[in-house]
């Protein structure tokens, strides 16, 4: 397994281009399979999961093509219906087939996803929602099969919590059902917006998209999507994270900075100066001194998101006082904080609440991390600590981040991937 050397402490200089966003791009390949013909989807990132995807669709016959950046799905001679517990199991996003499959070709049999690193991930929202439409579901031997021959009906729902997963699967559903649905308490992640955007695009009649009431008008097909995928937000706030903690100036490139102000917010909060470009695709990241302490408690969007909570951790754990981090989304995602004691920081984990006690230096050690941003958090404690650290288990992060070592190293970063 590869593993990450990084020799600590250097600051952050430079450009850099931030890709497209995992999250946003996932949803938009199941959406590919509610069409027939060739979906065009650009700005796709080169990612284990993105690769790992169209592993799934394949799977399914589609024909999938992938170069820069720019992916073909062809679903002209799609007929599967059954994703096995072998792939699934590797991606809990691939439950996202579950819609598309019931509404396009009116059966599925999708494997249970199971849990994650940090504690169980429910689907129950999923399966309900797409219930209210009128698919038969039943759980079978770890299976979800699903029946629906004669087409989804609308229907009337409403998620809580709000889910982003589930959101985006009963709206794909949605938009091939007969009639009208309602679906309330829905996500307002950008990346949700993101598909509903591109299924209107192909042809699907959605009201309210941005909002958390959304109102689908089914209809009988839509055209293959054409679709450039958002930045990724939480990448960048990971980069932004680096230069608070590391210190130095970055100029990221090919963002939505209203996409980023969550997290824009709480680094300001704590010292980091950050300047939006005039023409808004660009924003400069600065920080010179030690962050100040700060209180975050993540929120769906546009609250402060969960996939920024381990990289903030990591910058309040260097910040001149004490901080409070309050998780609300997953109250078990704290795998990195053991890890972070290994590089010298002072965190009390009390439930869902961790309090940070502020140290002036964090000294290189051997860590491990067992997600995918829980990873990226100690690869820039890394950067910023005394000494080597060495991150074990980088596939975690090669599922979310492309080439992040080459990136951060272009930025000032010393850091080598070594491989087996
Ligand atoms: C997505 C993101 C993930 C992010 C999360 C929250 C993708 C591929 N992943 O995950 O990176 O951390 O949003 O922003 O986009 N819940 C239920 N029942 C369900 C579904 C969810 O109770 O059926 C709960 C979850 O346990 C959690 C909350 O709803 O407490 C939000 O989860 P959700 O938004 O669904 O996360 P994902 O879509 O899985």
């Amino acid at each position: 397994m590869d593993r990450f050397i990084i020799e600590g402490p250097t600051p952050l200089e430079g450009d850099l281009t931030v890709g497209g966003a995992k999250n946003a791009v996932l949803p938009l390949m199941a959406a590919a399979l509610l069409a027939r013909g060739e979906s065009v989807i650009s700005n796709v990132p080169d990612l284990q999961d993105v690769r790992f995807f169209m592993t799934i669709l394949e799977g399914l016959g589609a024909r999938c093509s992938f170069n820069d950046h720019v992916l073909i799905i062809d679903t002209t001679d799609q007929a599967g219906f059954d994703a096995p517990y072998d792939l699934v199991r590797k991606m809990r996003a691939s439950v996202y087939v579950l819609g598309p499959l019931l509404a396009a070709q009116g059966r599925a049999r999708v494997s249970l996803p199971g849990g994650c690193a940090w504690g169980p991930r429910p689907v129950n929202l999923h399966l309900e929602g797409l219930r209210a439409l009128g698919a038969k579901l039943e759980l079978n031997e770890g299976y979800i099969e699903g029946e629906c021959l004669n087409g989804l009906a609308g229907g009337r729902y409403r998620f809580e919590p709000s889910s982003v997963g589930a959101t985006a699967n009963v709206l794909m559903a949605a938009t091939l059902a007969v009639g009208e649905s309602l679906l309330e308490n829905c996500a307002v992640e950008p990346e949700v917006t993101q598909l509903g955007k591109a299924l209107v695009k192909a042809g699907a009649k959605i009201e309210g998209i941005g909002t958390t009431t959304l109102r689908v008008q089914g209809v009988e097909r839509i055209d293959p999507l054409e679709q450039s995928v958002i930045a990724d937000r939480i990448e960048a706030g990971t980069f932004m994270a680096g230069v608070a903690l590391a210190g130095g100036k970055v100029r990221l490139q090919g963002v939505n900075p209203e996409h980023l102000a969550p997290v824009t917010a709480v680094l300001q909060d704590m010292g980091v100066t950050v300047t939006i470009s005039e023409a808004g695709g660009s924003i400069s990241v600065e920080s010179n001194g030690r962050p100040e302490a700060v209180e975050v408690v993540t929120r769906p969007y546009p609250g402060f998101p969960t996939d920024m909570q381990a990289q903030v951790m990591t910058v309040c754990a260097l910040a001149a006082g004490t901080s409070f981090l309050t998780e609300t989304i997953y109250p078990d995602r704290f795998t990195h904080v053991a890890e972070l004691q290994r590089l010298g920081a002072d965190i009390r984990l009390d439930g869902a609440k961790a309090t940070i006690f502020g140290v002036e230096k964090l000294q290189g050690a051997q860590v491990m991390a067992t997600d995918l941003r829980a990873s990226a958090a100690l690869v820039l404690a890394g950067v910023a600590a005394q000494g080597q650290t060495i991150v074990n288990r980088v596939y975690h992060i090669d599922r979310g981040y492309e080439r992040i070592e080459e990136r951060l190293g272009r930025l000032g970063a010393r850091i080598r991937r070594k491989r087996g």
